[in-house]
């Protein structure tokens, strides 16, 4: 069974179809990467399913749950996360606190479907703090004030803080835009560990190719809302209908 599915799923903006009938599975532990030209809808996708934009038409199922309603934390507290934009990170906390703060703030949420998730101590809060600045490679860093991080550092802490809140199932809107080669290879590093390390199920929106290939298991590919293409990183790298989308004079 998929641990993710949507059938028919479906968003207008007024009479701009955003999403047109996009019926997606993912399985358990797989990396699914989404790609398509600006403008295709990857971003609206994501926001769908984790609620903080509502369908228009659709399914969607985590694990047998339907999302179609939840609020975005309700969805969070199922196991979905995602790595936020720079501007949920507080500047003027250290980088430690601003992971404390996102771990904390999924225990005290108002209800929780896993109990086994639940941290129900400060000391167990700073533990998987720890645990994650660790993992992203920032615990040098931890009492450094957050503003002060270089651009690809505080890409790093977003990640941090969508996994505080204990994904299985994690969104990760272009985590490598604006870095150079090298924090490009650290973040791919780090997508490999979540991966491999501590098992996640990841799903990837990435304009860069070389990363895009190299990481994923299966690949989407959406074109003016509607998925034109999926399989492996071979099968798409060869396929002309995607070649096409982004040869078709939409800017890449
Ligand atoms: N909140 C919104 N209100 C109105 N239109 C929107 C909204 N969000 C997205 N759109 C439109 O929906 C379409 C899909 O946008 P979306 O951001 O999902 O594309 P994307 O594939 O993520 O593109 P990019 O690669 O540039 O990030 C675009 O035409 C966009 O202008
Ligand atoms: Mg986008």
């Amino acid at each position: 069974m998929a641990l993710l599915e949507t059938r028919n799923l479906t968003k207008e903006f007024g009479g701009l179809q955003a999403l047109q009938g996009v019926d997606i599975e993912i399985a358990q532990g797989e990396l699914v990467s989404l790609i398509g030209p600006n403008g295709a809808g990857k971003s609206t996708l994501i926001n769908v399913i984790t609620g903080m934009l509502d369908s228009t038409d659709g399914q969607i199922s985590y694990a047998g749950t339907d999302l179609v309603g939840l609020d975005p934390y309700e969805i969070t507290q199922l196991g979905i996360g995602r790595s936020f934009q720079t501007a949920s990170i507080f500047p003027g906390l250290t980088v430690r606190e601003n992971v404390e703060i996102a771990s904390f703030a999924t225990e005290h949420g108002s209800f929780s479907v896993n109990f086994f998730r639940r941290r129900d101590s400060y000391g167990e809060v700073q533990d998987r703090a720890t645990e994650l600045l660790d993992t992203i490679g920032l615990d040098d860093e931890a009492d450094t004030a957050a503003t002060e991080l270089p651009y690809g550092d505080k890409r790093r802490l977003e990640v941090a803080i969508g996994l505080a809140t204990d994904p299985e199932l994690m969104f990760m809107d272009e985590p490598t835009a604006g870095m150079s080669p090298q924090e490009t290879d650290m973040t791919v590093e780090l997508i490999r560990d979540l991966l491999d390390e501590w098992d996640m199920t990841i799903v990837l929106v990435e304009h860069d190719m070389d990363v895009v290939f190299d990481v994923s298991d299966r690949v989407f590919t959406l074109h003016r809302g509607q998925i034109i293409a999926k399989g492996t990183p071979t099968e798409i790298r060869d396929d002309p209908a995607v070649r096409e989308a982004y040869l078709g004079g939409e800017s890449e």
